[in-house]
């Protein structure tokens, strides 16, 4: 049986217990055994992540280059295999699966490019004779916190900048992925890194993770997550005196305007609300659609939706995977049963039995909703999305904002002034122009507003505000 165990101080250290990573498409297949840590692990991995901290903080810029770019190379060449792991151990369709490991080789890549370009500024004093530098060093050791639904890109977009600026690392990914996290700290050090300068702890949230933000040797905790779990986060957080950053739910609205190409609506919604199973926190989950196209719109999407592959995610042919886990599952399948008490019209949404023992479930659209209901204004996290039909752009834009969430917003429109108008005034995070709401570049800031983020942003040159703290320089030559 294939193990991974912990990563401390530039060992692999195997733990008395582990937990079976089981195949989501088929619970037959165990992908491996991984290693439960502990609070002793922790302080373990703490304590590595502070003595190496000052040396990689003052390491040469072309180390942490090289060592990043090595990384985002072997990533690359490796997008088969590791693309492989990842849809056997998440069940992400093979392709989406590959696609996302690129995702992750290319953050390398671009954040290897920004230890290069660290910056700071250099001022004249209002004082006389006395120059003023502002530059940016390290926070110091960093506590990752990382989820399932994106088990190689989400760990990568921090722990690449985190490195990138030169901090030292203490990763706890999600318990239901511990292998595609294990075979990025592997390809990590063999890239080079230094021992202690990325540590990996595996185990329960309310174990691992709960030493990390309690611990008194980590200065900053990024978090991606449920929005029940980013709010103790950070709580703990500012008790604890730690800088921290939350990326939580969604409830994005994708809305789909009378003047909009229907072909181009329908595949935008293909793609935001069911690709990845759902299981995105920038799932287009709430179809917001003007009364002239509405039929059209829910007739067309019921058509392609009966047409998707749904199956055993290393199949190429397969367009939806299974469901990540059986408490998922029965999620998502209690929420299509609100959905009908709700009074909601209700296609797709049942438990499907397949060629391989797994988590499937059909698509399911629930036309017919309003804004109040809860499955308008929880989040699902699987392959549902609702339709609330509206008499006009003005109603459009006032129920894509009825939400406490702010991740991301799509309209599909022709027209330039509603287009305008709806980027200006959504309250989101992020906006999409006749695309789906989930899906984003790896160089650019990703983030959202209200109930869906708190702290800096991620991504692109943005992640340098949360990984590194001013320091602010008088100089008075003498
Ligand atoms: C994407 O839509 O491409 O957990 C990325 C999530 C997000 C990542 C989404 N943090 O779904």
């Amino acid at each position: 049986m294939r193990q991974f165990p912990n990563h401390i101080d530039g060992r692999w250290v195997p733990s008395g217990d582990v937990r079976p990573d089981v195949n989501p498409s088929d619970t037959t297949d165990v992908v491996g055994e991984a290693a439960l840590g502990g609070a002793d692990d922790v302080a373990a991995a703490v304590a590595a992540a502070q003595d190496a901290s000052e040396t990689w903080s003052r390491s040469p810029i072309q180390q942490r280059f090289d060592v990043l770019d090595a990384a985002g190379t072997a990533v690359l060449a490796r997008a088969g295999e590791l693309g492989e792991l990842l849809a056997r151990e998440e069940g992400k369709p093979i392709g989406e699966a590959v696609g996302e490991v690129k995702r992750a080789g290319q953050l390398f890549k671009f954040f290897a490019g920004e230890t290069l370009r660290n910056s700071g500024e250099l001022l004249d004093s209002v004082r006389p004779g006395l120059t003023v530098e502002m530059t940016h060093e390290p926070v110091g050791v960093v506590g990752l916190i990382t989820p399932w639904n994106f088990p190689i890109a989400i760990p990568t977009w921090k722990l690449a900048p985190a490195l990138a600026y030169g901090n030292t690392v203490v990763l706890k990914p999600a318990e239901l992925t511990p292998g595609c996290t294990w075979a990025l700290v592997d390809i990590l050090t063999e890239a080079g890194l230094p021992p202690g300068v990325l540590n990996l702890v595996m185990g329960d949230g309310p174990v691992v993770g709960q030493a990390l933000l309690e611990s008194d040797g980590v200065d900053a905790i990024s978090f991606t997550g449920s929005a029940a779990v980013g709010r103790q986060v950070a709580e703990t957080c500012v008790r604890t005196g730690k800088r921290v950053q939350t990326e939580m739910g969604g409830k994005n609205p994708l809305v789909v305007l009378d003047d909009a190409d229907l072909d181009l609506a329908v595949a935008a919604t293909v793609n935001g609300a069911y690709f990845s199973t759902g299981q995105r926190c920038t799932a287009s989950s709430r179809l917001v659609v003007t009364a002239g196209i509405h039929d059209r719109f829910v007739e067309a999407l019921g058509r392609e939706l009966a047409g998707l592959t749904v199956g055993n995610a290393l199949d190429p042919d397969v367009q939806v995977g299974p469901v990540v886990s059986e408490r998922q599952l029965e999620q998502d399948l209690r929420y299509v049963d609100v959905a009908r008490q709700e009074g909601g019209t209700v296609t797709g949404g049942e438990r499907l039995e397949l060629a391989t023992p797994g988590y499937f479930m059909a698509p399911a659209l629930v036309a017919g909703t309003t804004s109040a209901m809860r499955v308008n204004q929880e989040e699902i996290f699987g392959p549902v999305a609702t339709v609330l039909r509206v008499e006009d752009y003005d109603e459009a834009l006032a129920t894509a904002n009825d939400i406490r969430f702010g991740l991301s917003a799509g309209i599909c429109t022709t027209s330039l002034k509603h287009a305008a108008h709806f980027k200006r005034n959504v309250r989101a995070g992020m906006v999409m122009v006749n695309a789906p709401t989930a899906g984003v570049d790896y160089h650019v800031s990703f983030g959202g507003r209200r109930g869906s983020s708190y702290g800096s942003r991620e991504q692109g040159r943005a992640a340098r505000e949360f990984y590194t703290q001013h320091k602010t320089a008088y100089v008075f030559p003498g």
